[in-house]
């Protein structure tokens, strides 16, 4: 874990815009991520900005033997520590968040039915924001989650005319305190009738 902090704060001062967080999120950030996407219940995971993999590791302990998770990291030096985790259900994508759909296409994923993301939408092109916005609620199964882990509520401008208004939840254990943002996908889950 020391290894992975001063890993994450090598890479923060390389890319403050990109990174944006000198420390890895804490373990109550982790749990709380877990439980808000429903990840026990999902079979294909998506993670936007997996970083040192402190969640990665958090959302492979919770979902199932046969689940997937697709992980899409840009800054290069995480993608060995995502890879060094080693788990057969686990896919690292050195790329950016906005290449959601083609990644699920690519391994015939029909859809992901939880996507987290931790990536920086208050440092990001605004453009490129209502893009990665565009591009998961596309790639979201009917009833799936988005739930982003954010400083600022900046995700919630771009999210909020295409996926309406989000549930919140604070975390204050962690450096600095964040926000999570939940929407769910309109529809019924896969396999389920809705009653
Ligand atoms: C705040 S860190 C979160 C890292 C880790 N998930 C955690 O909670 O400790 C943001 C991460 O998003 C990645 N990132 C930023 N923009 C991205 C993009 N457009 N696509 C994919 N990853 C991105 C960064 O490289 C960094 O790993």
């Amino acid at each position: 874990m020391r290894n992975d902090n001063w890993t994450f704060f090598q890479a923060f001062l390389r890319s403050p815009q990109v990174v944006a967080s000198v420390i890895p999120s804490s373990s109550f950030v982790e749990r709380r991520v877990v439980r808000a996407a429903d990840a026990m219940r999902a079979s294909v995971v998506v993670e936007l900005g997996g970083g040192t993999g402190g969640i990665t590791r958090s959302l492979l302990k919770a979902t199932g033997s046969h689940s997937r998770l697709l992980v899409i990291e840009r800054t290069a030096k995480f993608i060995e520590h995502l890879q060094m985790i080693g788990d057969s259900r686990l896919d690292v994508v050195h790329g950016c968040a906005s290449s959601i759909g083609a990644e699920l296409q690519r391994r015939g994923y029909p859809a992901a039915d939880s996507v987290i993301s931790g990536i920086p939408f208050s440092t990001m092109p605004e453009a490129l924001g209502v893009e990665i916005i565009a591009a998961v609620h596309d790639a979201l199964a009917p009833g799936g989650r988005f739930v982003a882990y954010q400083f600022t509520d900046r995700v919630v401008d771009y999210a909020r005319p295409v996926m309406g208004a989000p549930a919140v939840e604070y975390e204050l254990c962690n450096v600095p305190p964040l926000r999570l943002f939940t929407w769910r996908k309109e529809g019924n889950p896969r396999g389920l009738n809705g009653a």
